[in-house]
């Protein structure tokens, strides 16, 4: 059975309360994850690099009850106000992860999260919302089981994200995370995400990621519905060999530092997943206006001045602008003379690549 490692052997301990409050960050696909099987096992394997600024913090207050429920036991609260419509995904999560975390009807848990982001920002914060909860429940296991190891204690943290969300998986650790069995990949599993396990050229690090919000309303397709999409689409098998080959490849360009070959991959990539959307039934446009003037404007731009700014897209209209620490100053002058126009009410987020959750 999958997973198996991760059922815990009996506790060791016994814990009446406690508190316990992790910080997140979500994160951004290099090589998508789109399309995936039963159990939240991924189509295709997917890199990604973690970011900082973005990040849901989550505290889980936790009090043993009298004696186990029969159902689980639990308050939400988003900003300090009660948010009872994140229930059943909570709920769903809690089914999927209790045979992992035996613990879950014994205790009643208040859950109190906020983000970093804007509200409706169309940023999606399922990866840090559930990474942040993943961890939270982590530690109460650890509590329970003061002996586990770190490497185990990441490793299922990652896991049980993954069950809440696939992407989350992704948020635990970083600065480059993949997730999915690839053979040229020795370690990677499809259960969880692994630190990206070759060189990484020193032109990689501290990564900018300045997402420009170019339309905050409610996604018009839910990554469960889009992932659903590539059942049956007449380019899926086709689209998770290109996945597969990109991640190899990523690794020469990683360890040379080849900025070209990196926007080559990261923007196909990016382009690909919406040209799965739009060639799937139902079929969907999810770019706006804007995001290809933003677009248009990054590769004049790149043209123009020779420097490697470059996008990615989520399953949105949002443009994730990407570049070097070294050009940040010429870059980010682009971005406020000729991107912030494009996004609404002038909304943008200046983030940069992160190294993973944290305890706080
Ligand atoms: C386009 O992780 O949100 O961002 O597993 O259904 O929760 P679920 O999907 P989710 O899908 C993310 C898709 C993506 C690409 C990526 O992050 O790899």
């Amino acid at each position: 059975m999958i997973g198996t490692d991760f059922v815990p052997s009996a506790y060791s301990n016994s814990v009446a309360k406690g508190k316990i409050t992790w910080k997140s960050p979500s994160n951004i696909a290099l090589v998508k994850y789109w399309g995936k099987k039963e159990n939240q096992i991924p189509a295709n394997p997917s890199v990604s690099f973690t970011l900082d600024t973005c990040a849901t913090t989550t505290t889980v207050t936790y009090r043993k009850l009298e004696e186990e429920g029969k159902d689980y036991s639990f308050d939400l609260f988003f900003e300090g106000e009660p948010k009872e419509s994140f229930r059943p995904k909570i709920l769903t999560f809690f089914k999927r992860v209790e045979h992992y975390l035996p613990f879950l009807k014994s205790y009643h848990f208040t859950i109190d999260t906020s983000n970093s982001f804007p509200h409706s920002s169309g940023i999606a914060s399922s990866a840090s919302g559930m990474s942040a909860l993943a961890l939270c429940l982590m530690s109460i296991e650890k509590e329970l089981q003061p002996e586990m190891d770190p490497g185990h204690f990441n490793r299922k943290a990652s896991f049980l994200a993954r069950l809440g969300s696939g992407s989350a998986c992704r948020s635990i650790e970083g600065d480059l995370m993949q997730w999915g069995l690839h053979k040229d990949t020795q370690g990677s599993s499809n259960e969880y995400a692994i630190k990206y396990p070759f060189p990484v050229h020193d032109v990689f690090k501290n990564y900018q990621d300045t997402i420009l919000l170019v339309d905050k309303g409610q996604k018009q397709v839910s990554s469960t519905v889009g992932h659903d999409l590539m059942h049956g689409h007449p380019f899926a098998e086709q689209r998770f060999l290109q996945a597969h080959a990109n991640l190899t490849k990523l690794q020469d360009v990683f360890a040379q530092g080849d900025l070209n070959g990196f926007i080559e991959i990261v923007e196909s990539e990016a382009l690909t997943l919406h040209a799965m959307m739009m060639t799937s039934l139902p079929y969907f446009i999810l770019m706006k206006p804007h995001t290809l003037e933003i677009i248009n404007k990054i590769w004049a731009f790149r043209e123009r001045t020779n420097t490697h700014v470059c996008f990615t897209l989520d399953a949105g209209a949002n443009v994730h602008v990407l570049y070097p620490e070294s050009e940040q100053e010429i870059v980010y002058q682009f971005i406020k003379n000729e991107l912030v126009a494009y996004c609404e009410n002038g909304q943008y987020i200046c983030d940069t690549i992160g190294y993973g959750a944290k305890k706080m």
